[in-house]
């Protein structure tokens, strides 16, 4: 049969509640127009992030009431580290709250002031704590990674040309570590081909640089290379998902995107003198390193998490899922990043509204829409969140002005995507008469979280 049917069942469900245009008019005003700022509950269909918003399954349920709490050694942890270390092969693994604390973790003991980091795309996390240790953050995705309209199978690929260039210009010295983002999410959920990662690992030995992956969405991206890379359809995701692992020296992760869990991440590496320090900085911080500021039943919940998300039938209906929506916006003639995402549709902003010039913050303003005609909250991914004030006074536009529509995993019904299309499409019908936005108060780091915002 040709539906690919989601592959569980329901047994706790939780009411949406339904608001109407008139009230959500009134709700952004008070938001200044952030989606961040609205309350979930005034939110009907939630694409805000697939970060810690998905459904945990029975046994991930069951794992948090066997979740064992001891502050040192627990059983929990134990079971933890069996799971990533089978999955990952790294030799040290610190459980952290989440991804990003493995990122400060990390760059705080490795960055200097002066310090270039290149990735194929960094996300806001990674890039603000690079800068917050006075690092230089680079972006060195292939070409087409950064043309929404272009067709790439790989388009998450890092430019080894220019990484390798990058390496020559600064030097060693400057460069503590290569990262490379799997699925590369600023750049539209993009995979990175094994040949790819292969090749920034050839760079990496030849420079003496170690290579750390943002793992956050590795089993989605293990998914794209046994669909699209040759060679790799017999294999199975986790055994993709491995190689790739094993291709890096470290890696950090958030478990609220593959982790299938709502919270929870870990720093991991096989550098034992590095790993001994960022331990200290771990406890000093997060925790005693049997839990890095977890439960014992998040660890538990993440193991079972880590085990489900590499299953075939799993990731077949999330990548299926995703790309439903996609092909449905794509038949309306709504430009998009090409082709879905693993995690996420992004709309390409820029596009569809070019009567709103990058300086007006048109991906804002189509975010603002969305919520407003159909209670749909998605994230901008555009000169909000990437805008850099230039020396004068004005702004440096991030290179593309996108809309992300974020599935949550294991969340949503067909029918719930299927309004979201509707809206969509009802949105994108009338995008010339929407307007730009004006900043009224903006936070200098990480901005796109608080910020508000006036329609001009
Ligand atoms: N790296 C990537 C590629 C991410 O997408 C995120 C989070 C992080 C690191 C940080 O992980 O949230 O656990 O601290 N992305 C979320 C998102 C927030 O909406 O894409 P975290």
């Amino acid at each position: 049969f040709q539906t690919i049917i989601e592959p569980f069942r329901i047994k706790s469900v939780e009411p949406l509640r339904f608001t109407t245009v008139d009230e959500r008019e009134q709700l952004l005003g008070r938001a200044g127009y952030n989606l961040f700022h609205l309350r979930a509950e005034d939110v009907l269909i939630d694409l805000l992030t697939d970060s810690g918003t998905g459904a945990m399954s029975t046994e991930q349920w069951a794992g948090m009431m066997r979740g064992d709490e001891s502050y040192a050694g627990s059983r929990s942890y134990l079971r933890f580290l069996e799971v990533v270390q089978e999955l990952t092969g790294f030799e040290h693994i610190l459980p952290t709250h989440q991804g990003r604390a493995a990122e400060r973790i990390l760059f705080g003991e490795v960055v200097r002031p002066g310090h270039v980091v290149p990735n194929n795309t960094h996300f806001d996390t990674t890039r603000a704590n690079i800068e917050h240790f006075a690092g230089l953050p680079a972006d060195l995705v292939i070409p087409e990674g950064m043309r929404p309209s272009d067709e790439h199978p790989f388009k998450g690929n890092v430019d080894v040309e220019r990484l390798e260039q990058s390496l020559r210009e600064h030097g060693r010295e400057r460069v503590p570590l290569v990262m490379v983002t799997v699925t590369n999410n600023s750049g539209g959920g993009q995979p990175v081909s094994l040949e790819n990662l292969r090749a920034v690992r050839r760079v990496c030995d030849r420079w003496g640089v170690p290579l750390f992956l943002d793992a956050c969405r590795f089993a989605e991206n293990a998914w794209f290379i046994k669909q699209r890379e040759p060679g790799q359809s017999h294999r199975s995701p986790r055994d993709i998902a491995r190689e790739m692992f094993r291709l890096a020296d470290g890696a950090t992760f958030s478990a609220k995107k593959d982790g299938l869990a709502n919270i929870g991440g870990f720093l991991a590496m096989n550098d034992e003198a590095l790993a001994e320090r960022c331990r200290n900085n771990l406890i000093l911080t997060e925790g005693f390193p049997s839990y890095g500021g977890l439960a014992g039943y998040d660890l538990e919940a993440i193991a079972q998490g880590l085990r489900e998300v590499t299953e075939e039938d799993y990731l077949r209906y999330r990548v299926r899922g995703v790309e439903y929506l996609w092909e449905k916006l794509d038949a309306a003639g709504i430009p998009l990043v090409r082709p879905a995402g693993g995690h996420a549709v992004y709309v390409d902003a820029k596009a569809l509204l070019p009567h709103v010039p990058p300086e007006q913050y048109p991906a804002q303003s189509l975010a603002v829409e969305l919520y407003r005609a159909g209670g749909v909250r998605s994230v901008e991914i555009g000169s909000v969140m990437f805008g850099r004030p230039r020396p004068d006074g004005t702004e440096e536009p991030a290179p593309m002005e996108l809309v992300r529509l974020a599935i949550p995993r294991r969340v949503y019904t067909q029918s719930h995507i299927d309004y979201v299309a509707e809206v969509a499409v009802a949105v994108a019908d009338r995008a010339r008469e929407l307007r730009g936005y004006r900043f009224t108060e903006a936070p200098r780091v990480l901005r796109h979280f608080s910020a508000r915002f006036e329609p001009l």
